[in-house]
Order: structure tokens, then sequence, then C-alpha cells
């Protein structure tokens, strides 16, 4: 293990290795003030850069845990660690649900900022309850006190404000993912040995029998902030619709037909990328695909289709090129992923494809760094508490398949890079 001093001399080199770097390409330096740029400038064709960077993050990363200790980092871990993602941990997370709740962001106008006695008024809380909340949250750098009475937007603040998706996943993650990840050990202690959705520590977070989607449908102002939040997920580089746009060879199929899911925000990005995708279907629960219907964009009706389809019924779509399941089968025990897949076999054609994008688990430290390490270790986690499920290896996507009927195989598997996702190709034998 590299030595503190060693940890500090990498650091310096390759800081200046990426400031140069910023310097050369007329970037504006990060900061946090308002007016920031929202996300690290791409490296894409700067390979060099992009190993400097990630360094960086792992190496100060582990300076960081080594100068306050093992006891300390627990401590943090349950007590909340400034982590630079809304998955921190409890008291973050609670003063971040304060946050939202109260609607604190939108009475602090991005001009100007507010007093505590005009936060306070607005969202009907006492002074010092407004003062605690918010200056806990500015280590985590949402919002910030730039005098001993005022308080003015950062960065992150404001881009929750601005970014209708970005706030939206927020939510997502302080009303429903936080209270679920308090019942975790409850729900594994109550459960054990149980892979059904029911049976999650999400239900018993909410109090119902109902698995999440049926829970959201039951409840449209959740599910529409639910959508708003999937599509925030691909703020995330990691986790950008052009990984899949770009990470599939879709002109090898010629003029095909595609079905994919959700609001069809992924369906538009591919039909936009891609003129021989001729005709993209959407299916999805009815208010989802209500929602993207009347978003669509109009120059793309004639391509892009949307059906209400519950994808334990028989798969309505005939002869499709490609079916698509992103983020689909990590929420769904190895039983029930085979019966989703089932229910498509007997309308593939020679030459269909089914695609799974989700991540391919990979053992401790095997991924290129810890960035990418502690999403994917999140997610499997987050799979977890909310639905009862996990992320799966390539052995155990292999078994889905296997799970599925023996005349489909696992064909290939594309890992574009900087992505998150895998794209899993599943053929007819
Ligand atoms: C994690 S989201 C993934 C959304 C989207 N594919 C994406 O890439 O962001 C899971 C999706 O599965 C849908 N879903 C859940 N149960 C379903 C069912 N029985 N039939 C059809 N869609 C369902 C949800 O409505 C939601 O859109």
């Amino acid at each position: 293990m590299a030595s503190i001093k060693e940890l500090g001399e990498r650091i310096a080199s390759n800081s200046a290795l990426v400031e140069k770097w910023l310097i050369s390409k007329n970037a504006k330096m990060p900061s946090f003030e308002q007016d920031a740029e929202e996300e690290f400038p791409s490296t894409a064709g700067d390979a060099e850069i992009e190993v400097a960077r990630l360094a960086i993050l792992d190496d100060t990363n582990m300076l960081h845990d080594m100068l306050i200790g093992p006891g300390e980092v627990l401590r943090r871990i349950c007590w909340g660690e400034f982590l630079p993602e809304m998955y921190a941990q409890a008291i973050d997370n609670s003063v971040q649900q304060c946050i939202y709740h109260f609607n604190f962001l939108k009475t602090i106008p991005l001009e100007g900022g507010a007093t505590y006695k005009e936060i306070s008024a607005k969202v009907g809380l006492s002074e010092p309850q407004v003062k605690a909340i918010v200056r806990q949250s500015a280590m985590n750098r949402v919002l910030r006190e730039n005098s001993p009475d005022h308080v003015i937007h950062t960065a992150s603040s404001a881009l929750l404000l601005r970014n209708h998706a970005m706030m939206d996943w927020y939510g997502h993650c302080v009303e429903e993912m936080f209270p679920a990840s308090a019942k975790i050990a409850e729900a594994l202690e109550k459960y054990q040995g149980s892979t059904a959705a029911e049976d999650s520590a999400f239900c018993l977070a909410f109090n119902t029998k109902e698995p999440i989607y049926k829970f959201l449908e039951q409840h449209p102002d959740r599910q529409a902030r639910f959508f708003g939040a999937m599509e925030g997920v691909g703020k995330d580089p990691g986790h950008s619709l052009q990984h899949v746009v770009n990470g599939y060879p879709w002109a090898e199929l010629g003029n095909a037909t595609i079905v994919g899911g959700s609001s069809g925000f992924m369906s538009v990005a591919l039909a936009k990328a891609h003129p021989n995708l001729t005709k993209l279907v959407v299916q999805d629960y009815k208010h989802t695909i209500e929602e993207g219907a009347a978003q669509l964009p109009s120059e793309l009706s004639g391509r892009v289709e949307f059906m209400a389809h519950n994808f334990f019924d028989p798969q309505p779509t005939t002869k499709a090129d490609v079916y698509i399941m992103r983020h689909i089968c990590h929420n769904w025990s190895t039983e029930n992923c085979a019966k989703i897949i089932r229910e498509i076999v007997p309308v593939m054609k020679p030459g269909s494809k089914i695609l799974l994008i989700e991540v391919v688990v990979m053992p401790s430290n095997m991924e290129e760094s810890s960035v990418a390490e502690r999403y994917m270790r999140n997610v499997d986690v987050t799979m977890l508490q909310m639905l009862n499920t996990q992320e799966r290896s390539e052995p155990e996507w292999r078994e889905v398949v296997r799970a599925v009927d023996s005349c489909l195989e696992l064909t290939r598997i594309f890992k574009p890079k900087g992505s998150w996702d895998s794209i899993i190709e599943i053929s007819l034998k």
C-alpha cells in the first residue's frame, strides 16, 4: 500500500497534469459556484488524462481514509460521510429529505439568495431548525451560508432547481430509497431466504405488500417522479444513453424494428442517432407510456409507437429485430427474469436479439476505478432493499439465459468505455 507521502506526491503530479489539460482546452476551472459546469469536462479521446483523473479520485479517497483511521471511517459511514452522491448516509440523507420535503430550494432565489428569516417564514419551520438543516447540508455542498444570516445556492442545489429530472431523482432518493434503506436489516431477518419483491425493505418501509412498481402504479404522483428519476439517472455520465446509442453495432441490423421500454427516452435517443431503426415500439405501464407519448418530438411520431404492456404477458410485437430491456432484469429474481424473457421467445424470428442492459458484477477491486466500483456495489444493495433482488455476475447472467429456454444463448457482451452497464446480447441458437 502506498504511504501518505507517496499518495500526496502522486496526487500532486496527476493534478498538475489535469489542470494543464483543462487550461489547454480553455475549460472553466471546476468549482462549486453557481455558474460552474454541471459535470467535469469530458475526457473522451484523452485517455491519459482520464487515467490521471481517476487516479486522483482513488488516491484522495485513500489518503482521506488513512488520515481519519479505521474507527472514524466506521463512525462516518453510520453517522454521515461527505459523499459526493445522494446514496450518502443517515444524517446527510435525513437533512436532504427535509430540504426536499419542505421545499427549501424553491424558497431561495437563484439570484441573491435569502436570509434564514425569509426561508423560515416560507417553509414553516423555526429559524434554528432551518439553520441546523442548511448548515449541515452546506457541508455536502448543497446550499451555502455566505454570511452568518444569509444563504445562497451552490452548483449542486442550483442544478436540482434547474433540472426537473435531477430533482425527481433527488426526491426518489430521499423519500423512497432512504426510508427503505432503514428497513433492510429488518427485511432480511424477517424474510430470510425469500427472493419475492413483496418481501423487500421497501414494502416494510411503506407498509405495503405491493412491490414497488405496482405501488407506484397506484400512486401516480410518485410514479411520475420515478420516471423523472430514471431520466435523472441518465445525467450520470456512467449511465449516459450514448453508451447504448454507440455501444452496439446498430448498423449491422439494416432496417430494423426495436422494442424498448419506460417512457421512451432511450428509443428516442436511438431513433435520432440511427435512421435505419425504422420502427421503435415503447412498452411499459399505461401511465408511463402516456407520459412518454405526450413528450414525443413531433418529427419522430411516424417511427416511435407507444403500447401499454405487462411484460409477464405474451409479447405482442412479433418478429422485432431487437427487444431491449434496460435495467429491467436486475429488478427481478432469476425465476421472474426467466418468465419475462420467455414471453418474448415465441415471437422472435431467426436473427432476433434480446439485449439486456445491465451491470455485470465483478469481484472486489476488479473495476477500473473506485468510482465505478462504488456505483456497482451501491446499486447491488439498492436492488436488495427496493426489490429484494441483486445485480448479477456474468455466470449469473448465463444462468438466467439457461433458465429461460434451451433455444437461447448468450452470444456477446459489450462494455462501452465509461459505462456502468454492459450490453448483454441473447440470440436464438
Ligand atoms: C428500473 S426501471 C427501468 C426503466 C428504463 N428501462 C430505463 O432504462 O431507465 C424499470 C421499469 O420496468 C417497468 N415495469 C415494472 N414492472 C412492469 C411490468 N410488469 N410490465 C411492464 N413494465 C414494467 C417500470 O414501469 C419501469 O419503467
